[in-house]
């Protein structure tokens, strides 16, 4: 059978500095949502990587006294490391200086410049060396008669250079139809709105998109005193790590061209990029478009949005030593909604940690493991279940599925999670009023409430597994049985199967 495809990509980030948590944050959530849609079925797949290109850069090489070269090359290794320490493993670590990216772009510039959405001219206007963007006079903020960015409030300096534009106002009522028409394409709603306010309705302007006062970029083969834009170099690295314009396209093809869902997870800041200028590469390459871009929130200080200079800036490095990779993992996932900003305390971690973790699964994994060993020495046949507590608990696991799947497809995974920890709380509940230690002596209806438990463990397996999967395959070990999604509603599952030792999970965080 075919599975349907799910392409998913975070932004690739600039190596000019070290990645903090807010970067975890974007990659955490993108690595999970690609392990829920393959647990449903999906031949998903998930790209991340890095932006190596640009003024910037080329700025911080020279701080380095190094080969631009040679220093993304350093800071990409501290990437790929952080990677691994978290666990995020990746189907496509995306390289901007990569030579079959770099041939790519180069190809489609060529196109773009025949069929004229390229032409010369000047650009006169406001830039931010930090964010690599472009600003006119109206969009910036002046304070004391200088111009700062009204996104980042980095500094803006003046800019008058020969440059090459794509054609942008070519493409404005096709895209805002197209926005209108697709609901999904950009989430959340709000997002919508906040274009519409600060582009939209002031019209948009056709896009510089080469720089000629450094070299640190894709140079332009039809000009070399040019180097491509930074955005227009990045944005096709979703593509051109399928292989778009290149040899050997496959991927291109399955994953993005006759693509089921492709999907960018993006911070709101870079919005405007992605719901702006990409669609229209796309389009005026006559390429398909992602389902959606779905925008997230920052993560902030109690001091408020992390920068250097405010000495705020959370190494996720520390965080990892501390909690484990699952367990920051865990916590970004269940604990942060995409829709707003999300204020980071570390010691929430731990909170999270003892009670999600450690007591309401891990407990009820141990205590209903260790019942089971001290009363029973084979498996347990499920029952049609006759009593109300039962029948409800079932329903309960039930629902849960549902719920989970409709969260999760919304992207919702904090609300995902919310739902099972409801399910947590359900069956400890259970214990607490069937209280099966006094059931010793009546090992029939003891053997009901196990089965049921185990069950419901299993559920909370599956579902944590998106998060924790190295902690849920010790479950499945213990359960003596494989992780399957279909199997949730399947309660004969266990009538073979003889779990074996109880195991502590999770120990307790003083
Ligand atoms: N290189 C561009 C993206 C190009 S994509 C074609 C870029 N890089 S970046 O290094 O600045 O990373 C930006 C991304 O990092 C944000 O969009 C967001 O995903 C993540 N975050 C950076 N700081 C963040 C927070 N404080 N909170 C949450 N996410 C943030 O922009």
């Amino acid at each position: 059978m075919n599975k349907k495809t799910f392409y998913i990509t975070t932004p690739i980030y600039y190596p000019s500095g070290n990645l903090h948590i807010g970067h975890v944050y974007t990659t955490t959530i993108a690595w999970v949502f690609k392990n829920y849609k393959t647990l449903v079925g999906y031949d998903a797949k998930f790209l991340t990587g890095a932006d190596e290109h640009g003024q910037k850069i080329e700025q911080k090489a020279n701080e380095n006294k190094q080969d631009p070269q040679k220093y993304v090359d350093m800071q990409v290794k501290k990437f790929e490391e952080l990677w691994e320490k978290l666990e995020i493993d990746y189907d496509y670590f995306s390289r901007t200086t990569n030579a079959k990216h770099i041939k790519a772009v180069q190809k489609q510039f060529s196109k773009l410049l025949d069929n004229d959405d390229i032409y010369m001219g000047e650009y006169e206007g406001l830039y931010s060396v930090s964010d690599e963007e472009f600003f006119t006079p109206s969009q910036a903020i002046m304070r004391d008669g200088e111009y700062y960015s009204p996104v980042s409030n980095h500094k803006l300096t003046k800019v008058a250079e020969e440059s090459y534009f794509l054609r942008i106002k070519k493409y404005e009522k096709w895209l805002i139809d197209f926005i209108d028409r697709n609901k999904n394409f950009i989430i959340p709603n709000k997002i919508v709105n906040e274009l519409k306010k600060s582009f939209f309705e002031k019209g948009l302007e056709d896009l510089s998109i080469s720089r000629s006062t450094f070299k640190w970029g894709i140079p332009i083969k039809e000009n070399e005193k040019h180097v491509i834009y930074v955005w227009l170099d990045a944005l096709n690295n979703y593509i051109t790590a399928l292989g778009y314009n290149g040899d050997d396209d496959k991927d291109f093809e399955k994953y993005w061209e006759n693509g089921d869902e492709v999907v960018h997870l993006v911070g709101k800041e870079i919005a405007r990029f992605h719901c702006i200028y990409w669609p229209i590469i796309l389009k005026a390459n006559n390429l398909r478009l992602p389902n959606t871009v779905l925008t997230h929130g920052w993560i902030i200080t109690p001091e408020g949005k992390m920068s250097k200079s405010k000495g705020n800036v959370v190494d996720p490095n520390k965080l990892i030593e501390n909690f484990g990779p699952e367990v920051v993992k865990y916590f970004f996932t269940s604990q942060m909604a995409l829709s707003s900003d999300n204020i980071f305390d570390e010691a929430n971690i731990r909170e999270i940690y003892n009670s999600h973790l450690a007591n309401k699964f891990g407990n009820l994994v141990s205590r209903t493991l260790a019942m089971y060993s001290q009363n029973f020495t084979a498996p347990i046949k499920h029952k049609k279940p006759l009593i109300a507590d039962d029948l409800q608990l079932q329903e309960e696991i039930l629902k849960s599925k549902e719920i989970f799947c409709k969260h999760f497809n919304a992207f919702e995974a904090n609300k995902a999670f919310s739902t099972v920890i409801d399910l947590a709380d359900k069956l400890n509940k259970y214990i607490d009023v069937m209280e099966p230690w006094k059931l010793k002596n009546d090992l029939s209806r003891l053997s009901e409430v196990i089965n049921n438990l185990l069950n419901g463990i299993y559920a909370l397996a599956v579902y944590f597994s998106v998060a924790l999967p190295k902690k849920c395959e010790e479950v499945f070990m213990a359960l003596n049985i494989e992780k399957d999604f279909n199997k949730i509603d399947d309660f004969s599952k266990f009538d073979n199967v003889k779990p074996k030792q109880s195991i502590i999970l999770f120990e307790r965080m003083k």
